[in-house]
């Protein structure tokens, strides 16, 4: 059992091969953090580490103390880790151990996603109770260590003991005070179609962090941040990264204080929050997970990727190859009729796509972003035989059929909206603000979320459907709901999420056979809450394959790629105006879920003759590209140079990106990644690419795994010079029988 407890030190020592993670009783009672790095020798004591941990010898005050869930007002002047207000309208509690469990397995946490395991050997948990005696407040902190994955979960749970109601201002997930902040912050920022730029600052003195307070966990940031070492990158040195399993709002955050330690915190952003706990009532916090790397950051992605591909999403298409599919979207936006989207199939059908999905523009009346939204019925102006009639034609064809809903929104130009203005969430007798010409709908309410199952439902169970994207196109504005009284309004962002988990979970139960891909507005809410129910998500509205570069890139640092669609779109790109090579766009899109995202009927010969060797190719490595380990390759020049890899058992899949071409440029030593040093590896380009063999010359052939990673492969960048901007090889790497 890798969690111990020694009586004497009153020190838990979660370990394992990969991880330690230490925290102690401290002589007050409260709890006080030791040790998160890299694994400790597990029979030994750690009293240096312990002194540390209650304010070390130099500075001994709760000021300087690291604490492992921080109360409010008795000293330690950084940012708690909750906040609360007992009945008598003090706000200072001190929760003292009390009490603790260890067991096998992970608890679920009621409502909310989480990570999962399937046996009990797969993980640990801890579980610690504090207790205030004056308030009657019961904090329970859970610590779950996986068995083999440098990994552990953490989330709090406050319970009301008392006799009166209290309420909950703050409650981080996790709280973590590391001794200094010698460290690297690295988060991702952006916008709508821009998701995902990496960032990377020095940790500075005061606070940083990102959040989100739009009631999604926003196209702008991202619920999770990474600390890495100043010398750490993609393939050596230590980071730690800490990811919220959460779709609301969020707050990720780091305080450096005055002795220049730092206190990493996670959770539900306390901004307009006010949780009201009833005597007896209990409040469980999102899940925060905490993953540590001593080899780099891709080990720290791969962690990541494999935690969220096998232990949090869930159901049939957990391990299932993604079907590649067509999604008439950018193909013909709202303006399509029946026997448009058929041509578009069977043409889909012909060059080998396995999935068509009709986007928006299905219902009511809807021909433009500004009606419809809540109309859940066929537009037979459109689609004469409905959705079932066009489901059924469309899998005549032999393809799978899918279909877009946004179930959260409204249009004031609905008859949803007509029947029921009081589902729209505002402040009454105030204006609503209307973003994409829309409003949400009150998912804190549980007659509108029963109301969206039964309808949501019956559409899905009228037809042939085996995927549905379930769209999100704007943030909350208003936030009120009339459903709640005056003292629990600080409830609803929270409660808004908790009804959209709830849908997706009901639906996802009802039809455990279909695919959900979830979506807003391409990664408004692209997080691991949103994981938990839908296996993939529509990454980005922007398809360029070049921007894909950056995009997926960062995406990488937490998400696995057969978490996100990668689609072949047109040129001129419809977000960029940039032309870029068909080949270019497939071997961008050939990482992900990948799919297309235009108009089949309008392909020349040639090119739906190259898309049916790309199909091939990508469907012959298609569980390499979707499940193997992703690797950030190194890259020289990151400004003109990316470069992925992926790989599985039996092969890896090497992608070269080189943005604008350059004369008389040196070359470039491209070296791999997980190999095994001792085996040779058949090293060939995949012919199709569209470009010459030279540098089959330099890499192809049988060439040692240790070669590959220590010299790499060298890409001749003065034949790749004159290939022009955007161009892209694949090399296919298979491992030999041979040493
Ligand atoms: C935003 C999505 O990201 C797009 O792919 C498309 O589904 C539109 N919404 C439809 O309105």
């Amino acid at each position: 059992m890798p969690i111990s407890f020694d009586q004497e030190t009153k020190e838990f020592h979660l370990y394992n091969n990969s991880l330690s993670y230490s925290i102690k009783v401290l002589y007050t009672g409260s709890i006080g953090h030791v040790y998160c790095g890299a694994p400790l020798a597990p029979h030994r004591a750690h009293p240096f580490l312990s002194l540390a941990a209650s304010g070390g010898v130099f500075h001994p005050d709760k000021n300087t103390a690291r604490f492992e869930y921080p109360a409010f007002g008795t000293g330690d002047y950084r940012t708690p880790a909750f906040a609360l207000q007992l009945p008598d309208g003090s706000t200072v509690t001190e929760p003292v151990y009390h009490s603790h469990t260890v067991y096998a397995g992970k608890p679920a946490i009621p409502g909310l996603p989480a990570l999962y395991t399937e046996s009990t050997g797969e993980a640990d948990t801890l579980e610690l109770k504090l207790f205030d005696a004056l308030s009657g407040l019961r904090i329970i902190l859970y610590y779950t260590i996986f068995a083999d994955l440098p990994a552990i979960a953490r989330h709090s749970r406050f319970v009301n003991e008392g006799k009166e109601p209290m309420v909950l201002r703050k409650t981080m997930s996790l709280s973590l005070d590391l001794p200094d902040s010698a460290w690297r912050m690295l988060s991702v920022s952006g916008a709508w179609a821009r998701e995902f730029q990496i960032v990377e600052n020095p940790l500075v003195s005061g606070f940083q962090g990102v959040r989100s307070s739009r009631g999604n966990s926003g196209h702008q940031q991202n619920p999770f941040l990474i600390l890495k070492g100043p010398a750490t990158d993609d393939s050596c040195g230590q980071a730690i990264g800490f990811s919220l399993l959460y779709s609301g709002n969020f707050i990720a955050a780091v305080e450096v204080d005055c002795y220049g330690s730092s206190r990493v915190q996670l959770g539900v952003n306390d901004e307009n929050f006010a949780w009201k706990l009833e005597k007896g009532a209990s409040f469980d916090t999102p899940e925060a997970v905490i993953v540590y790397s001593g080899k780099g950051l891709n080990h720290l992605s791969q962690v990541f990727h494999s935690l969220y591909q096998s232990k949090l999403v869930r159901g049939t298409w957990r391990d299932k190859e993604r079907p590649v599919l067509l999604n008439n979207w950018e193909g013909t936006y709202f303006n399509f009729t029946e026997q448009k989207l058929l041509a578009m199939a069977s043409v889909a059908k012909e060059l080998g796509i396995e999935l068509f999905v009709l986007d928006d523009g299905w219902f009511g009346q809807r021909d433009s972003d500004t009606s419809s939204l809540g109309d859940w019925f066929a537009d037979t102006r459109k689609l004469p035989s409905g959705i079932a009639g066009l489901a059924e034609k469309i899998t005549a064809l032999g393809l799978q059929f899918g279909l877009w809903i946004e179930p959260e929104m409204i249009s004031k130009k609905s008859r949803l909206f007509e029947q029921r203005p009081d589902w729209a969430v505002g402040v009454p007798e105030r204006s609503r603000t209307e973003q994409r010409q829309q409003y949400v709908l009150d998912m804190s309410r549980r007659e509108i979320v029963d109301y969206l199952f039964t309808i949501i439902a019956k559409i899905i169970a009228s037809a042939p459907i085996s995927y549905i994207k379930w769209d999100m196109n704007r943030s909350i504005t208003e936030p009120f709901s009339i459903g709640l009284k005056p003292d629990r309004q600080g409830e609803f962002f929270h409660r808004y999420i908790l009804g959209v988990y709830d849908l997706y979970e009901r639906l996802t139960k009802a039809f455990p056979q279909v695919l959900f891909e979830s979506c807003a507005g391409g990664g408004g809410r692209f997080d691991p809450g949103m994981l938990a129910f839908a296996p993939q998500a529509w990454l980005s509205d922007n398809t360029d394959a070049v921007e894909r570069l950056r995009i997926q890139s960062g995406a990488s640092l937490v998400y696995p790629q057969c978490s996100w669609g990668s689609h072949i779109s047109a040129v001129p790109n419809h977000q960029t105006g940039r032309r870029t090579a068909l080949s270019f766009r497939a071997m961008v899109a050939f990482f992900g879920d990948l799919g297309f995202e235009l108009d089949p009927t309008t392909l020349s010969p040639e090119e739906k003759g190259q898309i049916m060797t790309y199909l091939d190719f990508y469907k012959a490595h298609r569980k390499t590209f979707q499940y193997g380990r992703f690797f950030r390759l190194a890259t020289p020049d990151p400004a003109f140079y990316t470069a992925w890899q992926v790989s599985s058992e039996e092969e890896s899949l090497v992608g070269f990106y080189k943005l604008l071409a350059r004369p008389n440029h040196p070359p470039v030593r491209l070296p791999l990644s997980g190999l095994d040093p001792n085996l040779l590896y058949s090293v060939s380009l995949w012919e199709k690419g569209g470009f010459e063999a030279n540098d089959k010359n330099y890499n192809c052939g049988l060439r040692g795994g240790d070669e590959l990673m220590y010299a790499g492969l060298l890409l001749d960048t003065t034949h790749i010079a004159k290939q022009g901007d955007f161009f892209a090889e694949v090399f296919i790497i298979k491992k030999t029988e041979e040493c």
